[in-house]
């Protein structure tokens, strides 16, 4: 269940059930030349709608914009700074927990997010303690890539080898194609595989890595590789939602 297609009663009843929740985090940013700038968010929301599917999960709107300073040298990305993201997942978290929700689990598609949704979490826990609030302990955030999952991993590894790379990977654009077949964007690619070093901020990152992708060879991407690999993130993140929740 999407909590933006329920109704109020829906959640109501929900609540009565159980207080997880699934929260899908991208990031609105370049993905080399073939790549939608709404990859991440794409990725993670159809990993995260699959799994709620999957384990009966409500699942809340995707947060789209993301931590993205870094990919700035490149047009069509959109980020947020640590501290505005910071304040956002602050404010979103403590609104469903105001109804009772208190096991979030964030699938999340794009690493650059962790540090400040971490960050965000501590802020959240501070302020609950602040309230006298939390000392049962059930209340519990956590954060998740959709592709570290061990039958995902493998099934990438497996799929792309060496080629996978680190942003704009064949995998995560696989998952967009498998989401959306009718928008494959193809344009060559040179060199095939691209560079893998490291950056220091947006136009650092822009001349080392001059259309946007690290170590990857997004011309492999398919529909069909998407759909497995999905299959397997969907499996990966049910199992990891049920263990999230029996935890005591
Ligand atoms: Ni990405």
């Amino acid at each position: 269940m999407q909590l933006q297609l329920a109704s109020w009663p829906d959640i109501e009843s929900y609540l009565a059930r159980t207080h997880g929740i699934l929260v899908p985090i991208g990031s609105t940013e370049q993905h080399g030349p073939t790549g939608f700038l709404g990859t991440d968010a794409i990725a993670a929301e159809t990993v995260a709608r699959g799994a709620g599917e999957a384990a009966g999960a409500l699942v809340a709107p995707t947060i789209a914009i993301g931590m993205a300073e870094h990919h700035m040298a490149f047009p069509g990305t959109i980020t947020l700074r640590p501290s505005t993201l910071i304040a956002y997942v602050r404010d979103y978290v403590l609104s469903l927990a105001a109804h009772g929700f208190a096991r979030f689990l964030f699938v999340n598609g794009h690493g650059g997010n962790v540090p400040t949704v971490k960050a965000a979490f501590y802020e959240i826990e501070a302020e609950r303690r602040a309230r006298g609030q939390g000392e049962d302990g059930d209340f519990r955030c956590r954060i998740v890539n959709w592709y570290d999952g061990p039958t995902v991993s493998s099934v990438i590894r497996q799929t792309f080898g060496a080629r996978e790379g680190s942003h704009a990977t064949p995998s995560e654009v696989s998952v967009t194609l498998h989401a959306y077949p009718d928008h494959r964007h193809d344009r060559p690619l040179d060199p095939p595989v691209a560079s893998g070093s490291p950056f220091y901020g947006a136009a650092d990152f822009r001349r080392r890595h001059p259309d946007g992708r690290i170590g990857s060879d997004p011309s492999l991407a398919s529909a069909e590789h998407g759909r497995r690999i999905a299959e397997a993130a969907i499996a990966d993140l049910a199992t990891h939602y049920r263990g999230f929740m029996a935890e005591r």
